[in-house]
């Protein structure tokens, strides 16, 4: 079906950041075929149904990179002891922290934990959110991990989002391993892998875009493309051009095999109270091997490596980051892996070191934004806030802010090349916000302007502002 959506302001996030105003865009079913100055629409345009966005701004359908978003029970007296004083690593150490989640969770079927979670990624996409990433890592056993990112699937087909899953086995020593950080991670490598490997989703990823493209039965009504390579004065906007010649490829985007998998990316978490960097080096070797993107947590607490590992191994996104120094943010640079802001865990942990987003800049490491929605350090699902944080405390820019929840987020996730932009041949994935100014976006608190969401074409939420 082809649909137009008329009177907008829009911020594309393509990659020369256009910002159109009086703008529209043009989808064939579940994809975008083109974005523009309404005045410059295709003559002739016939579409079958015609969106009125009354003059709201349009951006790209939120990408939340980062949540932990699965899981049971809550740790409300644990925050109550860090307010008094208590370090988060302090009650690590006692076998609280994650390993007080990980109790609440052992203890939950699928579908418990998926209802649990519901409410928490809900609230995510009445934010906007149309694509969120959810990991496992308060199993820390084979048969509680999967079912960690069974009920991740399973809110996948309750709710309209595209789910990426992350196996973050690695999140902190189980008890049963307790001394035995080597064995553990030896398991991982030898037994769960290779299992999670054979594991098929339930649920196949409905959205494989890239695929659609290339075998699409229904070349696109609207040539834009061949008109732009045709067009006598070329578009000074030649996505795909810009693309190809991106300096820093992503490394191990996700392909068609592996959407299908129950485990899109592998995750870990490089720290003192969690595992070392030559543990996780052998842990992104297995993982590797088996084809898996990579992800880190590191440099949250204190720095022993870890983000040079993740630029070693090619890591897609490395998180936190707070200590990590200006060699780190070269390395990251170098490897084209995306930096993971997590101002909510920052402002939770209330431990004042920032992460060098001076460096990140200066190095142009990409930058994205996540929740970390959790019940330890992010406890919350909101994006907004998160947004909100990064600007106030991180002092990112609001152009810096929007770009970390959308391009870069997609690209942390190996979906930049059909998620996080408003562009040809990307995603129909929309947010309509109720505002004046793009710079709303990251400073209301507490209040949500989203009005619309829109996901593979269609409206799957209105709301009024
Ligand atoms: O991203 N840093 C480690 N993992 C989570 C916290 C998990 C928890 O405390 O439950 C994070 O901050
Ligand atoms: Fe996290």
């Amino acid at each position: 079906m082809l649909s137009l959506w008329r009177n907008a302001s829009i911020a594309t996030c393509d990659d020369d950041r256009r910002v159109i105003i009086d703008g529209a865009v043009v989808t064939d079913d579940d994809m975008v075929t083109w974005v523009g100055r309404a005045a410059d629409l295709p003559p002739g345009l016939a579409p079958d149904r015609t969106i009125e966005l009354a003059g709201r701004w349009l951006t790209p359908g939120l990408i939340d990179c980062h949540t932990h978003i699965v899981f049971g029970g809550q740790r409300a007296a644990e925050f109550a002891r860090r307010t008094a004083g208590t370090s988060y690593a302090d009650i690590a150490r006692e076998g609280g922290g994650i390993l007080n989640t990980v109790r609440a969770t052992r203890a939950l079927s699928v579908e418990e934990l998926a209802r649990a979670s519901e409410p928490r990624l809900r609230a995510l996409l009445q934010e906007g959110v149309t694509t969120v990433e959810i990991k496992s890592g308060y199993g820390l056993e084979f048969e509680a991990e999967r079912r960690m990112l069974l009920a991740a699937r399973a809110l996948e087909q309750r709710l309209p989002v595209t789910v990426v899953t992350s196996l973050l086995a690695a999140h902190a020593l189980p008890p049963e391993y307790k001394a035995r950080a080597d064995d553990y991670i030896d398991l991982i490598c030898r037994d769960w892998l290779p299992r999670f490997a054979r594991e098929c989703s339930p649920h196949p990823n409905p959205l494989p875009l890239a695929r659609e493209r290339e075998q699409d039965p229904h070349p696109n009504p609207l040539p834009l493309m061949r008109e732009r390579e045709q067009d006598p004065h070329p578009n000074p906007l030649p996505l795909a051009r810009e693309r190809e010649q991106d300096p820093h490829p992503n490394p191990l985007p996700l392909t068609r095999e592996r959407e299908q998998r129950l485990v899109d990316m592998v995750d870990a978490y490089c720290e003192d109270i969690a595992f070392s960097a030559s543990q996780l080096d052998r842990l992104f070797a297995a993982a590797k091997a088996h084809g898996w993107p990579l992800r880190l947590h590191s440099e949250q607490l204190s720095n022993i490596g870890g983000a040079r590992l993740a630029a070693r191994h090619g890591a897609l996104a490395c998180d936190h980051l707070e200590y990590a120094t200006e060699a780190d943010a070269m390395e990251l640079a170098r490897a084209g892996t995306v930096a993971v802001m997590l101002p909510v865990a920052y402002y939770v942990l209330a431990d004042p070191r920032l992460p060098p987003i001076e460096h990140f800049r200066a190095h142009g490491v990409p930058m994205a934004v996540a929740s970390d929605a959790n019940p330890g350090s992010a406890p919350g699902a909101s994006l907004l806030t998160a947004m909100n944080m990064a600007r106030r405390l991180f002092g990112m820019t609001s152009n810096e802010v929007l770009d970390g929840v959308t391009r870069h987020a997609a690209r942390a996730l190996g979906l930049g090349t059909h998620h996080g932009q408003i562009a040809p041949g990307y995603r129909a994935d929309f947010a309509a916000w109720s505002i004046d100014t793009l710079d709303e976006l990251g400073y209301w608190i507490g209040f949500n302007p989203c009005s619309m969401v829109v996901r593979g074409g269609e409206i799957v939420l209105e709301r009024d502002v």
